[in-house]
């Protein structure tokens, strides 16, 4: 097979990438990918230089440079977006301009190129909020911050081109990924690389707001599942069935660091906070899907990793960073 991924350089897809290859040594990937603040090469250091995979930086939202990608190529496995919530409540343009407009340029050159597989990986955040029980495939999106909007968007519009052009569409929504080279804005990266700093974790609010984890290498097995073997025109739901607390995921990290708790820093809730993300997983399991990571046994592989690989998270946590920690986090000191 010839893949185009686009945003393999982020977090989820160059660990997709190292799946892939990993697995089909006889497949070929194109990574296209803008390099925005998130987007990082050093994620993919060891797969660099393979003869079977070739890096172009570039645009979703150019539709030339789309076309250029797309030359040959069997299916596309679209990644690329604006992802952090905080960031989408700070400068919500580039979520709606990335997240919706760049994923119609990418449907565009699969109706014109005869494309044979699109898969659109969105998220878990698109239903909304729930109390009690797990949202399926069926339930209604209601999507609360400006990120989960435009990803509710975009998986209206790949619907759109399912019902209105045929194309061969699939939709992935999976919850929380955690583990390495994640970049250290959102929660699990931010308080590991905080903690082997002695920094302040922010934590939002009572602190009791719920997250479904799934480890981003079975998040990959999803995807790779869904490619291969998805129908056509629906979605999947992809849980890693391991619901937790914020404050009991800050606990964890601080137990396994050997860390005492007052680095925790209470901060005012995010505006429009979910309180708790589950959903129902059944169709992607009746697919053959099993996860492979116990949720203890990921998030000591977690932790391990960034403590191991201070060279990578370092350079992330740059001017750069600290300019939007404080933009977001203003009460909390750097
Ligand atoms: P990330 O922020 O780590 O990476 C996003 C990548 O997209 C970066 O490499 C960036 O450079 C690239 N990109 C951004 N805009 C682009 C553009 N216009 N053109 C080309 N490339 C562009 O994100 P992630 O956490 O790896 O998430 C990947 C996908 O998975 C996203 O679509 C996200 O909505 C979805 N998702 C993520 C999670 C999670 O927990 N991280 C959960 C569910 C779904
Ligand atoms: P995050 O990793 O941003 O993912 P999402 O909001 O997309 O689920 O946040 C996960 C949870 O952790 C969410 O309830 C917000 C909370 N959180 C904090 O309390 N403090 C933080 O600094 C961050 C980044 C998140």
């Amino acid at each position: 097979m010839k893949l185009l991924v686009t945003g393999g350089a982020g977090f989820i897809g160059s660990n997709f990438i190292r799946h892939i290859l990993n697995k089909y040594p006889d497949y070929h990937i194109t990574n296209l990918d803008k390099l925005t603040y998130a987007g990082n090469l050093d994620n993919l250091k060891d797969i660099d230089g393979r003869p079977n995979y070739r890096f172009l930086r570039g645009d979703i939202c150019d539709a030339k440079t789309v076309s250029e990608a797309v030359q040959g190529v069997d299916a596309i496995v679209n990644f690329a977006a604006e992802t952090h919530v905080d960031r989408s409540i700070l400068e919500p343009g580039s979520f709606i301009q990335t997240d919706i407009y760049g994923t119609y340029v990418l449907l565009e050159a699969v109706k014109a190129h005869g494309i044979q597989r699109y898969i659109q990986i969105s998220t878990d955040e698109v239903y909304g909020s729930i109390e009690q029980g797990s949202f399926t495939e069926a339930s209604p999106v209601m999507p609360s911050s400006p990120y989960s909007a435009s990803k509710a968007g975009s998986d209206m519009l790949v619907h759109s081109y399912w019902k209105t052009f045929h194309l061969p569409v699939i939709i992935t929504r999976s919850s929380n990924n955690y583990g390495p080279y994640q970049y250290p804005e959102k929660l699990i990266p931010l308080f590991i690389t905080n903690v082997l700093e002695d920094r302040p974790l922010p934590l939002y609010g009572d602190g009791l707001n719920v997250r479904d984890w799934i480890y981003v290498t079975d998040n990959c097995a999803a995807i790779d599942l869904v490619l291969h073997r998805g129908k056509e025109g629906e979605v999947y739901n992809i849980g890693g069935g391991n619901e937790r607390t914020n404050i009991e995921i800050t606990e964890i990290i601080l137990r396994e660091l050997g860390k005492p708790k007052d680095l925790i820093k209470r901060i005012k809730d995010r505006p429009g906070h979910d309180r708790r993300y589950s959903i129902d997983s059944s169709r992607l399991v009746s697919l053959g899907f099993e996860p492979q990571y116990g949720f203890e046994e990921a998030m000591q592989n977690t932790v391990r990793w960034y403590r191991e690989n201070e060279w990578w998270w370092k350079k992330v946590k740059s001017e750069d960073f600290k300019r939007f920690y404080k933009k977001a986090y203003g009460e909390v000191e750097w």
